[in-house]
């Protein structure tokens, strides 16, 4: 950090005296994070833990903040984060949130994420990964470096694996710039587990571990509900019908990635209406019928005809995951 930003910083933590009074609703307001939780609230369907931990995390946040000003505490909290679940249970969403909240607390000085795998760590030969990490950290500075499926970064498999390497400059970084960047692994719950295990040093320096449930039918019929209504399209009586009956048998196959499977069904649903609007295209077209999705633009899914994925087989399954949100 510059010289001229740590001037910044001490003066938003202004010293008060001994006896001074501070508002709390006041500072809260100023920060504006509720409007960050109300969004949260408001396009994330369930996820109540998830909601819960970040309010706590933000009012601990708040009132650390305050402490300062008394000169109570001069540390940075260690803020780095585990977000554990399955695909599609929503933490790349929230970790964008938190990355909000963070820079509207002063946390962080842009607020930006970074969003990484292994390969953007991890070089092929011997002195490509220092310097791949390295400018990975940079870029991610003054934000949040989200770190997808982070237990590949440890393979002991094989002894000449660099990923090592990445995980001590990710250590000494998330030590010494703790107040500058802040790190967010993410990954299925027992392979994180297996991962802390075999490195403490990573585990210790977590503060916060959030564990993403799997969404139930109801909450993935509600997630369908907010996804179409953002992309202005509604469902005839029938094809809700069709839909909640889709959901609980996606739910059994394979390759099941919760919320992701459900925005890649209504991808597939509007690419059928659009097929199925083009082919009678000598009729007249009302709003209505763009915007609706009807029954066979479900029921065509190979899902009901023979409880597999949809795709040309040629592509095999992968096309079902091949939707994926970029
Ligand atoms: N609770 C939710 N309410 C509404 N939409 C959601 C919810 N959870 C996830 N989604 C949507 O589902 C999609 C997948 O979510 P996201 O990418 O955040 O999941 P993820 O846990 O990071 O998945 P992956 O492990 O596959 O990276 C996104 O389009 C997101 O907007
Ligand atoms: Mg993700």
């Amino acid at each position: 950090m510059s010289d001229t930003e740590t001037t910044e910083d001490e003066q938003e933590f202004e010293k008060l005296p001994d006896d001074a009074a501070v508002d709390l609703q006041a500072e809260f307001e100023k920060s504006q994070v509720q409007e960050v939780l109300d969004k949260l609230d408001k396009e994330l369907v369930g996820l109540v833990p998830v909601k819960t931990r970040i309010k706590e995390i933000a009012a601990l946040l708040l009132v650390d903040r305050l402490r300062r000003r008394f000169s109570l505490t001069s540390e940075t909290p260690t803020l780095h984060m585990n977000f554990t679940g399955n695909p599609g249970t929503g933490k790349t969403t929230v970790a964008l949130r938190m990355a909000e909240i963070l820079h509207r607390l002063g946390y962080v000085r842009e607020g930006h994420l970074v969003s990484v795998t292994r390969d953007d760590l991890v070089g092929q030969y011997i002195g490509h990964t220092a310097p791949k990490t390295k400018a990975v950290i940079k870029k991610a500075m003054g934000g949040v470096l989200f770190i997808d499926e982070a237990y590949y970064l440890y393979k002991p498999e094989n002894e000449r694996d660099y990923g090592g390497e990445s995980i001590e400059i990710l250590l000494q970084v998330m030590e010494n710039h703790r107040d500058d960047l802040v790190v967010i692994l993410a990954g299925y719950k027992d392979k994180m587990d297996r991962f802390f295990e075999s490195n403490p040093g990573m585990r210790s320096r977590i503060a916060h571990h959030l564990d993403f449930p799997d969404y139930s039918a109801d909450e993935l019929e509600q997630i369908a509900d907010l996804m179409l209504k953002e992309q202005s399209y509604q469902l005839s009586d029938c094809a809700r019908q069709a839909l909640s009956e889709y959901i609980p048998i996606r739910m059994e196959l394979s390759h099941f990635a919760n919320a992701r499977s459900i925005r890649n069904a209504l991808d597939r649903a509007r690419l059928r209406q659009a097929n199925r609007l083009f082919a009678s295209r000598d009729k007249a077209l009302k709003k209505e019928d763009l915007i609706t999705l009807r029954e066979e633009d479900f029921r065509a899914s190979r899902v009901f005809l023979d409880g597999k994925l949809d795709g040309d087989p040629a592509d095999g399954i992968m096309n079902e995951m091949s939707f994926e949100e970029k």
